[in-house]
């Protein structure tokens, strides 16, 4: 088996990330490469649970406990982390035992945010399971849980020490899920590697998740807390968030909004000085990827629910443009400005 090794150094220590077909059958022993733990907990969800749990379980020669949280978005909630505090408690789970996530982004980040707090914190291995989360979520140590007041409002910087990113577990998302992922994958052509762009649709899906993850790492690396750089993974986020928030984040998925959002930041781009307009070869390599591209909103609703959101600062908003493909920069656009262009384009 091959298997891809790149390395984060967080401030907290190093994360090693592992990119191979195949992983999650030899993932027990990979983790005691790394971990000593007497027992371990692995927390899934209702849907990936029956797909991978007792595959994953039956590696390992120590006790092995389990938390199945119900599926989906609506369950990214502080209860389910208090739920796997009792499970791990009940586990007799110690400071040095192991906590598995083995999920989407929303197992990722609830099992995340309770290994960084549970005994104020307890080591950590991601297996992510959706394009998203193995491109995006499991990388870079951002956790946490929704409010009813928002999405991602509580939560902490925790970086796994172990990430086991296995593209054989893609076979069985759904074709909708594996297009969010997408349109995550074109984010990062778009903001650091345009060849990227090219590789899509022609190389293998493992070698693409790698050159995503290096991505990823380079900026997180640089930029650990997000107090800069970090930013430019927003690409296509701003515009998009609003449009989600309109839909009340039912009738657009995230990579959906992700894609329209792109296309208008593209557009903006060009409005702001891009001597291309890339609009629609982006157009052109989402619709190929199942990606929607056209933004159907009300521009004034849109701005409204932009400017609710929390990345403006004053009366500007710190927006990212692609100028060149490849290449992102973080422009701060007066908010006036940004209400013009928006109503142009
Ligand atoms: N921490 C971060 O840096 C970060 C970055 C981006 C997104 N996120 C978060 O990630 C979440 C979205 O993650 P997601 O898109 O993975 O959603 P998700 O975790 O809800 O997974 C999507 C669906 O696919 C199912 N599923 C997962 N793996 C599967 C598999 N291999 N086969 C079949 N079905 C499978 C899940 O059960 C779920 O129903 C959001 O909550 C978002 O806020 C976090
Ligand atoms: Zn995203």
């Amino acid at each position: 088996m091959e298997i891809k090794t790149l390395t984060l150094q967080g401030s907290a220590g190093q994360s090693d990330i592992l990119i191979g077909r195949g992983l999650l059958s030899e993932a027990a022993a990979r983790c005691l490469s790394v971990f000593s733990p007497s027992r371990v907990h692995i927390v899934s969800d209702s849907i990936v649970a029956p797909l991978y749990l007792e595959q994953l379980k039956g590696q390992f020669q120590l006790p092995v406990t389990a938390t199945v949280l119900p599926a989906g978005e609506e369950h990214k909630r502080l209860s389910a982390v208090e739920t796997i505090y009792h499970d791990l408690l009940a586990a007799g789970m110690t400071r040095k035992d192991l906590v598995i996530a083995l999920g989407g982004g929303v197992v990722g980040d609830i099992t995340g945010f309770a290994a960084s707090s549970f005994l104020r914190g307890v080591p950590l291995c991601q297996i992510p399971t959706t394009l998203l989360a193995q491109v995006d979520s499991s990388v870079g140590g951002k956790t946490g849980v929704d409010l009813p007041e928002g999405k991602n409002l509580v939560g902490a910087f925790y970086q796994p020490r172990l990430v086991l990113i296995d593209p054989n577990v893609l076979s069985t998302l759904p074709p909708e899920t594996y297009a969010d992922g997408m349109a995550e994958v074109i984010k990062y052509g778009c903001i650091a590697n345009r060849a990227l762009l090219d590789q899509i649709g022609h190389d293998d899906i493992e070698n693409i998740v790698y050159e995503c993850v290096k991505i990823k790492r380079d900026v997180v690396q640089q930029d650990e807390h997000d107090t800069g750089l970090r930013m430019i993974l927003n690409f296509g986020h701003t515009i998009g968030h609003a449009c989600e928030k309109l839909e009340n984040y039912v009738g657009l998925t995230h990579g959906q909004a992700v894609a329209v959002g792109m296309v208008a930041a593209m557009r903006l781009s060009n409005a702001l000085g891009a001597p291309e307009d890339l609009s629609g070869p982006l157009a052109d390599i989402l619709q190929a990827n199942g990606l929607p591209t056209v933004l159907t909103h009300d521009r004034e609703a849109v701005f409204n629910a932009l400017l609710s959101d929390k990345k403006k600062f004053g009366s500007t908003v710190n927006f990212i443009l692609v100028r060149d493909l490849g290449k992102a920069e973080i422009v701060p656009v007066e908010a006036e400005r940004l209400h013009e262009l928006l109503l142009k384009i």
